[in-house]
């Protein structure tokens, strides 16, 4: 996990930075810490989306629909996958593994980059 995904929008790259630290953190973490960091970063996902909603929707984002799909479906992924690493932990384990990192850079890269060239475009002072 070594791409450089900063956006150059404090705000986001700070919620990125503190997703990554999350994620790095599950990895590494106890078994008997598991359902208790996905938690975290299940709550952290969602403050970190509803901060980006409220900038598109005050700023009316072109893209905001789309965006905020996005979020919807990443966030529905992430708890089903919870919800299913209580029964079944390699489950869970697979996804923080192989998959979480991948989605989020793919979200960063092709969508929270036009929300932040948006941003910068429109000199918009967060
Ligand atoms: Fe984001
Ligand atoms: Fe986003």
């Amino acid at each position: 996990m070594c791409d450089n995904l900063d956006l150059d929008i404090k705000v986001m790259d700070t919620m990125h930075h503190e997703f990554l630290a999350l994620l790095n953190e599950i990895k590494d973490c106890k078994p008997s810490e598991f359902i208790t960091l996905f938690e975290n970063m299940i709550e952290h996902t969602k403050d970190h989306f509803s901060v980006e909603e409220e900038i598109m929707g005050i700023h009316d984002f072109y893209d905001k629909q789309e965006h905020s799909n996005e979020h919807v479906a990443l966030l529905e992924e992430m708890q089903y996958f919870y919800e299913k690493s209580k029964q079944i932990p390699a489950f869970g384990k697979s996804y923080i593994h192989q998959y979480a990192y991948d989605k989020f850079k793919r979200h960063i890269i092709n969508i929270d980059s036009q929300l932040a060239m948006f941003i910068k475009k429109s000199e918009i002072i967060l």
